[in-house]
């Protein structure tokens, strides 16, 4: 594959762990366990592909509606994840930042968030993980900024104030599980990344079906709006 046909940022909707867990006979935390192990083998595959940023949906704004026993043990896994991933991350180079409104976390999960993310600013590769994060209110509270400023809003002025100013724009977005919609994941960085859908379940999504996203990525032909001269 030529280098230049590897993405270089990469979103990931991780669905399908309550259905994973459901033909297992589970409950769907059992899912999101599986879910949350395989985070890293995908992560870690892509890095060694030449990817440089992945982006992971891992809880939405929306997500808050779940029941609250499925909404706690979300919050539970993610913080102990956050802590073990990021002691990976410092061995491999990786820089791990939470995306998402911050408010409505509880302040133990905010703690692991602050103290452990910060080990990892030094990584040159990174991985993002969305959490409480909903793209529609994400330019609302881009726009926002931009106006508290006395800016004019520009795609420039807007772009600068989201998540993901500080990142390469999205150029894949991979969901697993079959559905193929969005979400309200990464609205405004989706416009010009290109969509892959797969029925995998995510906790089946190895370093296999990575490859096939990749194959499939590196056959695009990517115009941007323009046309063939
Ligand atoms: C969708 O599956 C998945 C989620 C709502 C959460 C994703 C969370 C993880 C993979 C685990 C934690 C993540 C990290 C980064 C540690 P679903 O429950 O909607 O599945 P279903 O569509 O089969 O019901």
């Amino acid at each position: 594959m030529e280098e230049n046909k590897i993405p270089v940022h990469i979103g990931i909707i991780m669905d399908g762990n309550g259905r994973w867990a459901q033909l297992r006979g589970k409950n769907r935390s059992y899912g999101h366990k599986a879910g949350s192990a395989n985070v890293e083998r995908v992560a870690e595959h892509a890095f060694s592909r030449g990817v440089k940023a992945v982006s992971l949906y891992a809880f939405s704004s929306e997500n808050w509606a779940r029941p609250k026993e499925e909404v706690n043990e979300l919050m539970k896994l993610l913080g102990s994840y956050i802590k073990k991933l990021t002691a990976r991350a410092v061995k491999n180079g990786v820089r791990v930042n939470v995306l998402g409104e911050r408010s409505r976390l509880s302040p133990e999960l905010l703690r692991v968030i602050e103290k452990y993310t910060a080990k990892t600013a030094a990584g040159k590769l990174q991985l993002n993980i969305l959490i409480d994060y909903g793209g529609r209110g994400e330019i609302v509270r881009a726009a926002n900024a931009a106006l508290e400023r006395g800016e004019t809003l520009t795609e420039e002025s807007l772009s600068a104030h989201l998540y993901t100013a500080e990142l390469p724009p999205l150029d894949l977005i991979v969901r697993t599980g079959g559905e193929i919609r969005l979400s309200n994941f990464m609205l405004w960085q989706a416009a010009y990344a290109e969509l892959y859908f797969t029925d995998v379940l995510w906790p089946d999504f190895g370093e296999k079906e990575l490859d096939i996203a990749l194959e499939n990525f590196a056959k695009r032909e990517r115009r941007y709006g323009k046309i063939e001269c």
